[in-house]
């Protein structure tokens, strides 16, 4: 299948460069090896002679620049491919945008949107150069064989996004410290961090608590704490009790933080704070303490609101609370959306399992649904920062990127002592959600530029 894309591209290729179908493959492969070789040394050049690799470069100048290196014989009157993005090549997602960039106006860039490409560099570590993968998401060790997974980078349309350099992330953290609020998924990122700042500096695992929810690490040459916050909803909850029991259902309080990372907040420089999956399930949903609603539930006088409206609110209800916070003054906050999940051939819970081994090329029938949620949260996002300082807040948002990623979850291929089954809700390490921190970094890099100019750079997405 891989060959017959590849020569299909062959002539589509060489029919764009007016030279013929006669090529070779091996004079493709060649040609393919050299440009991936002055690619590499050219950039490796650029950035060891770059005082700040991630400055305004990789935004503005580097932008220019991929345009103006992309090879003379590929490139069309609008539009690029490169040649070793055959395996998709019948779908748009491939093709590298080259809009008409006017000079005196400054390059905006929406990160979030954009394609999966495959990279020749590989992930960034393994599961040897980086001991601190948790069993539930060292897929290759529990038996997953096919690695494709690992090859793809993210492709912002109108920018590039640079590789994760340990490095930058550390001298930006230098004396600070970060967490990451909220479930299991937030925890899939620390722990992402994790393996990428390991390649940089070896952290000391400082404080876990009983449950492995709470949990902080310590680099001591940048004195930079990393810590977990554990939080299911945001919000407070508590499961709801049937007849003294406990059951699987939580009551979740819209308007009532929850304290265990609210009595943290002020004592951090970074928060990412993020939700979801949680409230897939049945849920009754609480306002100044009476139920106003139910999510998956079928009782007559109660009103099912949906998933995307709790989801929302209670992020809406998070970026309040820290936007009222007079002792968070300097805490800089990031709202992570919604993080997708991949169940196929049923539900999460009735036998839905997620062996697709390579990304979506187009928008598949729950790509509106999953995006819903996410835009309840980007419209709750958008509404705080209306009235707030919105210096001191940005959004990661991760959606879009991740729906089209079926092939980077555990499925089968993991381990935990307590729980068994599918998992398409959280991510392998190394793997996409690498990508959250690489979009991190590209935030806090152009926060961190101080000037109003880079801070422009990086652009908010707007709804859809
Ligand atoms: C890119 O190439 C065009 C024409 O080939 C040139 O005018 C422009 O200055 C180049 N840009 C950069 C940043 O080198
Ligand atoms: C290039 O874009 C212009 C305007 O954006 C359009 O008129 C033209 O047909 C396009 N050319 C190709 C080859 O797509
Ligand atoms: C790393 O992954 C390989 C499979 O690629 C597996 O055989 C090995 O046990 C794993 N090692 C560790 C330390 O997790
Ligand atoms: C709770 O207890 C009452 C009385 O014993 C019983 O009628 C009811 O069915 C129980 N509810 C559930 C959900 O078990
Ligand atoms: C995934 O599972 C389905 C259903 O069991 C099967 O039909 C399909 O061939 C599998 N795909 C891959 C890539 O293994």
């Amino acid at each position: 299948m891989m060959k017959s894309a590849v020569f299909e591209n062959l002539s589509y290729y060489t029919n764009r460069n007016g030279k013929g179908n006669g090529m070779q493959l091996g004079k493709l492969v060649l040609f393919y090896v050299l440009w991936a070789f002055a690619a590499a040394s050219f950039f490796t050049v650029f950035i060891l002679y770059s005082p700040n690799p991630f400055s305004n470069f990789m935004f503005k100048q580097h932008y220019s620049l991929m345009k103006n290196t992309s090879l003379p014989a590929l490139t069309l009157e609008n539009e690029t491919t490169l040649p070793h993005q055959n395996l998709l090549k019948s779908n748009p997602a491939t093709i590298i945008n080259t809009k008409k960039e006017s000079n005196d106006e400054k390059i905006k860039c929406d990160l979030f949107d954009g394609k999966w490409i495959p990279d020749l560099n590989g992930p960034m570590y393994t599961n040897w150069s980086c001991p601190l993968i948790p069993d539930s998401r060292n897929c290759p060790k529990f038996g997953r064989e096919n690695l494709d997974y690992m090859n793809w980078r993210w492709m912002p349309n109108e920018c590039e996004l640079p590789r994760f350099d340990a490095k930058t992330f550390l001298s930006i953290v230098r004396g600070k410290k970060l967490a990451f609020i909220g479930d299991s998924l937030a925890r899939n990122q620390m722990d992402s961090l994790l393996c990428l700042l390991s390649q940089g500096e070896t952290p000391n695992d400082v404080y876990t608590d009983d449950g492995d929810r709470d949990r902080t690490f310590y680099f001591p040459s940048h004195d930079f704490t990393l810590m977990a916050y554990w939080t299911t909803h945001l919000t407070f909850s508590e499961t709801k009790k049937v007849n003294g029991s406990e059951t699987a259902i939580f009551n979740i309080h819209l308007d009532r933080i929850d304290d265990n990372w609210a009595q943290k907040l002020p004592t951090l420089d970074y928060a990412i704070i993020s939700t979801g999956q949680w409230f897939n399930r049945k849920n009754y949903l609480y306002e100044g303490g009476k139920v106003i609603g139910c999510i998956y539930c079928d009782e007559p006088d109660v009103p099912k609101l949906g998933l995307s409206f709790a989801i929302g609110k209670v992020m809406g209800k998070a970026l309040e609370y820290i936007s009222d916070c007079k002792e968070c003054k300097a805490l800089f906050t990031l709202a992570r959306t919604f993080s997708p999940s991949h169940f196929e051939y049923g539900t999460w819970n009735e036998g839905g399992k997620c062996n697709r081994t390579s990304p979506y090329t187009e928008k598949q029938d729950d790509y509106d649904f999953q995006m819903e949620v996410r835009n309840f949260q980007v419209k709750e996002f958008e509404t705080i920062m209306k009235r707030t300082d919105r210096k001191r807040f940005e959004i990661l948002d991760i959606t879009r990127a991740m729906i089209m990623r079926p092939d980077g979850h555990p499925g089968i291929n993991w381990y935990n002592k307590y729980l068994k089954g599918q998992d398409c809700i959280h991510w392998c390490l190394p793997g996409p959600v690498d990508v959250w921190n690489e979009l991190l970094l590209a935030v806090l890099v152009s926060k961190d530029g101080g000037s109003t100019e880079s801070e422009m750079v990086v652009r908010r997405s707007k709804h859809n």
